[in-house]
């Protein structure tokens, strides 16, 4: 199956075409940093405009690379929620359009679930069913347990912050510019991660929830003390990625130890974090664990993971162009648009 994906649920703008759910014929993701930058986060106004002015010229130019028409695509898939309504519209009116227009189906994808199926994408191995997925976006903090395209069980979630979330506060407390995961995770790689002992969060009993305000609340603390001034930033960056990183690898090990996983899969933004990789590689080569993690382009928000995920959902997703709605709050257990 031929699919051409669409993903604007926050603030980029992105489409592609995949074949199969794994190969990728093009890739375009145009960033919106320069809009939200001077306000040093997104602004949910801006970013539908945005959408609106990129939206087609994407679509065009995706098709182009792929060097086919929207005839040659067996359908349409398209992130209809969770994110920011006025994102969502944009994305979600534009693919009913097309799906009407060129007579196609159209898929209506769980942007949650796109991120899961981001480890297929790109590569002649796909991970086995069933598979411990780790996904860590500005949004999300999930470990879920992918027992079948459609059978989803979330083991355990953030409780406040989500992991990228609390990079980016951390970035900004350090100064560094917006977004903050990569700019911190640039800094701390000349920094020493033992030089503080930020707190790891322990949730009760054999919870496997997740945790990061407290540790956002001490590093803004350590940095408020003047007798910290003398710190290099470089030192804290390193020292707040270690405690991250601490927790989700620790968090993984334990939910992995509980199922009978065939492998472990990394998505969402933070799935770039370069310590992060490093240390769930050295894990699962520990353990004998297979893990996947896909290229960075397909671990930050994109459309072939939409594609992915409508490919391997199939019939369970597809909708009525005319019905299907953006939702802003679609819980991660809804598949399809059976509301
Ligand atoms: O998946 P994503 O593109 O968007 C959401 O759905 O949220 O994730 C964006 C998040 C941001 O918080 C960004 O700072 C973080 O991923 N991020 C990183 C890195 N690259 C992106 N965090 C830590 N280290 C990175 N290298
Ligand atoms: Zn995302």
């Amino acid at each position: 199956m031929l699919l051409l994906g669409i993903e604007t649920s926050c603030d980029d703008t992105a489409v592609a075409i995949v074949r199969n759910g794994r190969d990728v014929l093009a890739n375009v993701s145009t960033n919106q940093d320069e809009f939200h930058r001077a306000y040093g986060g997104i602004v949910p106004e801006i970013a539908s405009r945005a959408h609106l002015a990129l939206l087609s010229a994407a679509i065009e130019h995706t098709l182009e690379r792929a060097q086919m028409t929207l005839a040659d695509c067996d359908g349409i898939a398209v992130t209809y929620g969770p994110g920011l309504i006025g994102s969502l519209l944009v994305g979600v009116a534009t693919a009913k359009a097309l799906a009407f227009a060129a007579r196609r189906p159209l898929y209506a994808v769980n942007h949650l679930h796109g991120h899961l199926f981001a480890p297929f994408l790109a590569r002649t191995e796909a991970p086995p069913y069933p598979f411990l997925a780790l996904l860590v976006s500005g949004g999300h903090t999930q470990l879920v347990a992918v027992d079948a395209p459609m059978q989803l069980r979330v083991l355990g979630k953030t409780r406040d912050d989500a992991a990228g979330e609390a990079f980016d506060k951390t970035a900004r407390l350090l100064g560094l510019g917006f977004p903050g995961g990569p700019a911190l995770d640039a800094l701390a790689r000349d920094g020493d991660a033992r030089a503080v002992a930020f707190p790891r969060y322990r949730p009760e009993g054999d919870a496997l929830d997740f945790s990061f305000s407290g540790l956002k609340t001490s590093v803004r603390y350590f940095l408020e003390r003047p007798e910290n001034a003398s710190v290099r930033r470089e030192d804290v960056a390193a020292s707040f990625q270690a405690a991250v990183v601490d927790v989700l690898t620790a968090r993984v090990d334990a939910a992995f130890s509980r199922g009978s996983f065939r492998a472990v899969a990394l998505s969402g933004g933070v799935a770039a974090n370069s310590l992060l990789q490093q240390r769930l590689r050295a894990w699962a080569e520990q353990r004998g664990v297979e893990i996947f993690i896909p290229a960075r382009a397909y671990c930050t928000d994109n459309a072939a993971m939409i594609a992915a995920a409508a490919d391997a959902q199939g019939e369970a997703v597809r909708v009525d162009p005319l019905s299907v709605a953006a939702d802003p709050n679609l819980p991660f257990e809804r598949i399809g648009n059976a509301a």
